[in-house]
């Protein structure tokens, strides 16, 4: 009988099985209700007395050796389904699901319109493909005029009349065609430059342009104003005034922004000045405000243009302009968490 018992084990240990059935034929067989175990187990009260002590040993044996060998194989068998991947590694984190990011440029945009919604600017759109008439000529700038090389222009071949927007001044223009004043609108929009390309310009890039127009407004109004602004987006409070030129204002200035020269970066940016040009600014002309039907005599108003990508660069200490443009995904990640 004892080597029966042994017989036994012998085979539990050779014993194999792939599937969940044979595992469980195998349970049954051996410790199931009426297996091989039970049987020996009911056998034991006819054994003999001094071969009852050897005989409940193998038993014993035969029992925790068919238990291991049925845990033992299922164990492996969900080893081996993992690998399969029938379930996976279920302690695997889940897939992550990525959060998209702004564009730098729309962030910025978006910063912008808010400071002058803030106080009362609408937002004003035109097309990108314009006329002569909005962008140039209404603008003071008739045919022939030298300003007019100020801005590299693309032209639509076939129609020397269309082009490419230079500047989203020619959204104010529609707007003064359609609007009466008192006028409050900004106008963030995508233009266009025939320009070389290289870290600090672009043939493409965004600008937001501002225009008040009403009774009485005056210059003081525009550098407040722009001090708001500057103060809001960069919260520096120190600006100053340069004269400038351009032909749809009278008089003109650049704006610059006392930045400061705390650090290193400071000084390569400012070239050491302390102050960065953000923007150009201006009374609008009289010829641009009689050319929209607007008497000069009753009103007048200011504008102003800031290019966007030149805000977001010094914003975000970006180095070249052309970032923006290459949807290089270690570069728009950066911006996940910025409205
Ligand atoms: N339109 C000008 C440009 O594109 C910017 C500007 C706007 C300057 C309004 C003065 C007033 O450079």
């Amino acid at each position: 009988m004892i080597d029966k018992i042994k017989g036994h084990i012998a085979e539990v240990e050779r014993f194999n099985a792939n599937t969940k059935d044979e595992i469980e034929a195998f349970r049954i067989q051996y410790l199931g209700k009426k297996g091989i175990l039970n049987e020996f187990f009911a056998e034991f009260k006819n054994v003999p007395n001094e071969q009852k002590k050897e005989f409940g040993q193998v038993v014993n044996e035969l029992k925790t050796v068919a238990q291991e060998k049925v845990n033992f194989l299922k164990e492996e068998l969900e080893k081996t389904q993992e690998e399969k991947g029938v379930y996976g590694d279920l302690s695997r984190p889940a897939e992550p699901v990525e959060i998209g990011s702004r564009h730098p440029i729309s962030i910025v945009r978006n910063q912008i319109t808010e400071i002058f919604s803030n106080i009362g600017f609408n937002v004003s759109e035109g097309p990108e493909m314009e006329d002569d008439w909005h962008n140039f000529t209404a603008l003071n700038l008739p045919e022939y005029h030298p300003a007019r090389d100020m801005q590299d222009t693309f032209f639509i071949q076939t129609d020397p009349d269309i082009l490419l927007r230079t500047h989203t001044s020619s959204v104010q223009v529609r707007y003064m065609e359609e609007n009466k004043p008192p006028i409050r609108t900004i106008s963030p929009g995508r233009v266009f430059r025939n320009e070389a390309i290289s870290a600090r310009s672009h043939c493409i890039f965004h600008q937001v342009e501002g225009l008040y127009i009403d009774k009485d407004v005056s210059f003081a109004d525009l550098k407040q104003t722009i001090l708001y602004f500057t103060k809001q987006l960069f919260g520096k409070s120190k600006i100053r005034l340069r004269p400038s030129y351009f032909p749809f204002t009278e008089p003109s200035a650049e704006v610059d922004v006392y930045w400061g020269l705390e650090t290193e970066t400071d000084y390569r940016i400012t070239k050491g000045t302390g102050w960065l040009e953000i923007m150009g600014c201006g009374m609008v002309d009289p010829n641009v405000l009689r050319n929209c039907n607007i008497d000069p005599k009753e009103y007048s108003g200011f504008a102003f243009g800031m290019g966007i990508e030149r805000i977001a660069m010094l914003l975000y200490q970006i180095e070249d302009i052309r970032m923006f443009y290459e949807n290089d995904l270690r570069f728009l990640e950066q911006f996940k968490s910025a409205l």
